[in-house]
């Protein structure tokens, strides 16, 4: 088989992404039922982070320990890439130790780069541009949750970022009718959107707008992310003020149809993109959401190591 890499949802049919969806759901409970699931026997993943995680790292490690390989993991600082040696050369060298990598660093063309050298799958674990495996496990969280994808209404809130960027391509590709309402300056980049729009499937529909009220107007689903991202942290201050009647609060809830579910890929930051009283209120789905990271990126690693 040859080699497959997953650094945009864009990588996956949508037929192949309801299988992961419906592979991860097989993981999650065979997980409950305490059903060992081994399928990855043998194999050894490597993750190479240059930028903090809590639940990509501890998810994948996770998942890579449940399916019977092994987990390396790597602190970007740590490998020789710090001090100067090419991605390329890095890829090529891991290419002949271990199974596949999993890779959270700045820009998506390094990431690129580093696939088209590596004779193994590559998976985003995050960059600039895209976070696939969140959109992921938000897929599933929402066919969890809804019983369906094509058809359903989501909203999303504030900085038009990785999240959003990954969360608007995976919605094109299962007919997901998506609304984003962003500050102008801070609304997703115009060559995703293109790119959302031209996988359209038919039912979906993108629409970017500055006013919250027409994005979460009888939403099913609401969500929203940090409005300072990692590597932005110098802008912090600015963005709270010019994102400030962005926050997914009571009122803003109250817009959106009575059964809406609420998402943040978290970290979160109560008080700032989203109040305590939500995310921590009854409509929230957040931890099943981080939860189902665990599961989806299970469906990943069997699917790309050893296309199961
Ligand atoms: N949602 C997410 O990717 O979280 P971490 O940054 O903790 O990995
Ligand atoms: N947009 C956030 C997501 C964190 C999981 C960031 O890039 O920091």
């Amino acid at each position: 088989m040859s080699k497959r890499d997953f650094l945009s949802l864009a990588d996956f049919k949508p037929d192949e992404i309801y299988h992961l969806l419906a592979k991860a759901m097989d993981f999650k409970r065979q997980r409950r039922q305490n059903k060992p699931h081994r399928l990855l026997r043998g194999k050894t993943v490597a993750l190479i982070f240059s930028k903090p995680s809590t639940r990509t790292r501890v998810s994948f490690e996770t998942a890579i320990a449940d399916l019977g390989a092994d987990s390396i993991f790597l602190n970007a600082n740590d490998l020789q890439l710090g001090r100067g040696e090419t991605i390329e050369d890095t890829g090529k060298v891991l290419s002949r130790y271990v199974d596949a990598l999993v890779v959270r660093t700045h820009d998506h063309s390094e990431l690129e780069a580093l696939a088209a050298v590596s004779s193994i799958p590559i998976i985003n674990a995050l960059t600039n541009k895209y976070h696939p495996c969140q959109a992921l496990a938000d897929l599933m969280t929402i066919l969890e949750k809804k019983d369906r994808l094509s058809g359903i209404k989501l909203a999303y809130l504030g900085d038009g970022n990785n999240v959003c960027n990954s969360l608007m391509l995976a919605a094109a590709k299962v007919g997901i009718k998506l609304s984003v309402a962003s500050p102008k300056g801070y609304e997703p980049q115009a060559s995703v959107i293109e790119e959302a729009k031209a996988l359209k499937t038919g039912l979906n529909g993108i629409k970017i707008t500055r006013k919250i009220t027409s994005a979460v107007k009888g939403a099913d689903v609401i969500y929203t992310d940090v409005w300072t991202s990692m590597g932005q942290e110098d802008e912090a201050k600015e963005r709270r003020a010019i994102f400030a009647d962005y926050q997914l609060n009571s009122e803003v809830l109250a817009l959106a149809s009575p059964a809406a579910i609420v998402m943040h890929c978290l970290p979160a930051h109560r008080g700032e993109e989203i109040s305590a009283e939500v995310i921590d209120g009854e409509q929230s789905v957040v931890f099943d959401q981080a939860e189902n990271r665990l599961h989806a990126q299970k469906a990943l690693l069997a699917k790309l190591i050893v296309n199961e």
